[in-house]
């Protein structure tokens, strides 16, 4: 059985509401459809225990409604997660004591820390709350600052440090309570290069690899997913693809990517090329116009593509090897291109 499990999962949200001004308006809203905006389309998969699993998905893919609905903060509207046997919604109560989640792209982690109290003490509010048996939490929190490298903010208030900052302190939630599953929704969406380091080898260090912990985390960074996870779902709605990190480097078999610089850019240029790519991208940088495609088949499309490129000023053209980041676009379009 995994530590997590997915089954069929889908969320649709209601269409965002203009407000109502009167009977006819209440009508109309009563008859406004429910559920049609779909958020999650039925998601599958199931993780394993002390396993690090990474979801990995651009904005608006649906990383934190998942999240969400781990914390019952968010009902789907099918299918259910199972969290060590217990059903997110139905037994959320059991589920929090066993359960960390920290939200990064989130403002605030629900009025959990306060504002005007030192980093310390709200940590030891927060050992108090999750219950840490009270002859451990001198020894957690001193744990938590250390790993963290927060030793020096402790008597500061939480209300003055940068963003950065209270995302650490977010983090060290997990170090406190030791939870057997963790749930970092963007950890480092927020923290400079040196932090993110350190917390990267928190997680896989610390985290994992000493408290044996289980962790779902969330990312759009392909980086990050390629460094910390074991295995990683490719997630857009839908789900295109789970594999581990390196497997999806491998696809960058089956595409190339052609960069072009133009004397200037033309709106035809990407109706013409339409046809025979799967992705073009305009990168305006100070006066330079270049223009990134992606596409398949080289032996059947490149010539296609030169063909009309001829028609336009191309002042150079490059075909370069992808990266991971090209990897993860690739997969999210051709996902698309599909279903088209
Ligand atoms: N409360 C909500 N009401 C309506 N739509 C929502 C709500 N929350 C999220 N959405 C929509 O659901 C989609 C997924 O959002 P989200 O889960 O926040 O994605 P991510 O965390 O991957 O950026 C987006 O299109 C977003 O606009
Ligand atoms: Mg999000």
């Amino acid at each position: 059985m995994g530590m997590i499990e997915v089954k069929h999962l889908s969320k649709y949200y209601p269409p965002p509401r203009r407000g109502t001004f009167g009977f006819t308006d209440m009508i109309k809203d009563f008859r406004r459809p429910r559920e049609i905006l779909p958020a999650l389309v039925d998601i599958n998969f199931d993780v394993e225990e002390g396993e690090i699993f990474g979801l990995l998905g651009p904005n608006g893919a649906g990383k934190t409604t998942f999240c969400k609905i781990m914390n019952a903060l968010v009902i789907p509207t099918s299918g259910h997660i199972y969290i060590d046997g217990y059903e997110s919604i139905r037994d959320h109560e059991k589920i929090t004591r066993r359960m960390v989640t920290i939200f990064g792209g989130e403002r605030e982690m629900w009025g959990l820390f306060a504002w005007r109290v030192s980093v310390e003490r709200n940590l030891r509010y927060i050992a108090e709350l999750w219950k840490v048996p009270s002859h451990l939490i001198n020894k957690r929190i001193e744990y938590a600052l250390r790993i963290l490298d927060l030793e020096g903010k402790r008597n500061e208030w939480y209300q003055k440090l940068s963003a950065g900052m209270k995302q650490k302190v977010h983090l060290a939630l997990a170090f406190i309570v030791q939870p057997k599953i963790i749930v970092l929704d963007e950890p480092t969406i927020r923290l400079d290069v040196p932090s993110k380091r350190r917390v990267h080898e928190a997680i896989k260090k610390e985290l994992c690899g000493d408290l044996g912990s289980t962790v779902l985390l969330t990312t759009h960074d392909m980086s990050e997913a390629e460094k910390l996870c074991d295995r990683v779902a490719i997630l857009n709605t839908k789900i295109e693809f789970i594999d581990k990190p390196e497997n999806i480097k491998e696809l960058s078999k089956e595409y190339e990517i052609m960069e072009l610089r133009l004397k200037e850019i033309n709106p035809e240029i990407k109706k013409e090329l339409d046809p025979f790519v799967l992705r073009i991208e305009e990168i305006q940088e100070n006066e330079v116009c270049k223009v990134k495609i992606f596409f398949e088949d080289k032996e059947k499309n490149l010539p296609e593509i030169l063909g009309v490129l001829r028609n336009f000023m191309v002042e150079d053209i490059r075909i370069r090897t992808p990266s991971l980041e090209d990897a993860f676009i690739y997969i999210i379009n051709r996902g698309e291109k599909d279903v088209h």
